[in-house]
């Protein structure tokens, strides 16, 4: 087998679409689904089975897997990469970008631009703040858990009710002022840009995702936010990732998230290019070489 695709039962469209991309560019490849495999190791060895079948014999292995399945993911892909199996990023990854403060903390030790950010676990550790600062929950995603906090009274509140319920972790972030919220979805294959988007959010709100009304348009990223995102994708050794990157309105772009499985449809999209497929012959060039 040159290629597995590890995926879940309800994959993406976009999964779907790498799929159809890889038949048109006759790659030999097999669909597993997460949750048919069995992961196993003993003296004789690791092994992982799909449906009574060995699946350890791949070139390839190309994970879709979102945070949910993280701590599956690693296990999974861990065997692989003891092997030397190729794939679009180390196992590790998955820990590192489901978690933004962790993401902010790698980058960071790589001399590489994040807004500037604190783990927090109480008022008392956030003394003397600039606000506005924003608020993200660690656990959220598509704008779910992002707040911007205009002082100390707000914050107060906002921490006590999050304190109410136990294991919320969240950071307090520097807030990237922007006249109009917007955010920059850069996506990054075998160590050059493939494409880029631009998020803007609608008015009055100041998170970009498209889940909460942000419009997507074509971007032409700047040479310094191409640098930034390769510099991250190097950094952290991934081959395939979109980084979203905040610029502010005084031209400083700032890393704010990392994500290994973006949807690549609304970039295709904005784009008018076949993304789908620039990622899959970089993936043939990879099992070929
Ligand atoms: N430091 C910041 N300064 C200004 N705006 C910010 C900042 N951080 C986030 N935002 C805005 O809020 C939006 C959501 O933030 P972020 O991307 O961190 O979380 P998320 O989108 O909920 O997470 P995920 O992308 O994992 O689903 C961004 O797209 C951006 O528009
Ligand atoms: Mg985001």
């Amino acid at each position: 087998m040159d290629l597995i695709f590890l995926v879940p039962k309800n994959y993406s469209k976009t999964t779907q679409l790498l799929i159809d991309k890889s038949k048109e560019l006759n790659i030999n490849y097999k669909v597993s689904l997460l949750e048919d495999v069995i992961i196993e190791t003993s003296n004789e060895g690791n092994r992982v089975i799909c449906n009574g079948e060995n699946i350890l014999n791949t070139r390839y292995v190309f994970p879709r897997i979102d945070g949910k399945r993280k701590n599956v993911g690693m296990k999974i892909l861990s065997i692989y990469e003891l092997r030397g199996v190729k794939m679009p990023y180390p196992s590790f990854a998955l820990e590192i970008v489901h978690d933004k403060f962790l993401t902010s903390l790698y980058l960071s030790h790589y001399g590489i631009s994040v807004p500037k950010t604190t783990y927090a676990r109480s008022l008392e550790s956030l003394k003397d703040m600039h606000y506005p600062i924003i608020l993200k929950l660690l656990s959220g995603s598509g704008g779910k858990g992002v707040m911007l906090i205009e002082n100390e009274d707000a914050l107060e509140s906002v921490i006590s009710t999050l304190q109410d319920e136990k294991g919320n972790e969240f950071l307090v972030q520097e807030y990237i002022k922007k006249e109009r919220a917007e955010d920059l979805r850069i996506l990054v294959s075998y160590g050059k840009v493939i494409g880029a988007m631009k998020r803007i959010a609608k008015e009055g709100e100041i998170r970009a995702n498209v889940k909460v009304g942000g419009n997507v348009v074509s971007y032409e990223p700047t040479p310094e936010e191409e640098k930034l995102a390769l510099k991250a994708a190097e950094a952290l050794n991934l081959k395939i990732c979109a980084v979203d990157i905040i610029t502010s309105d005084d031209g400083k772009p700032y890393i704010v998230e990392i994500n290994l499985n973006p949807g690549i449809r609304g970039l295709m999209k904005a784009t008018s290019k076949d993304i789908a497929k620039e990622i899959m012959m970089d993936v043939k060039e990879e099992i070929r070489g």
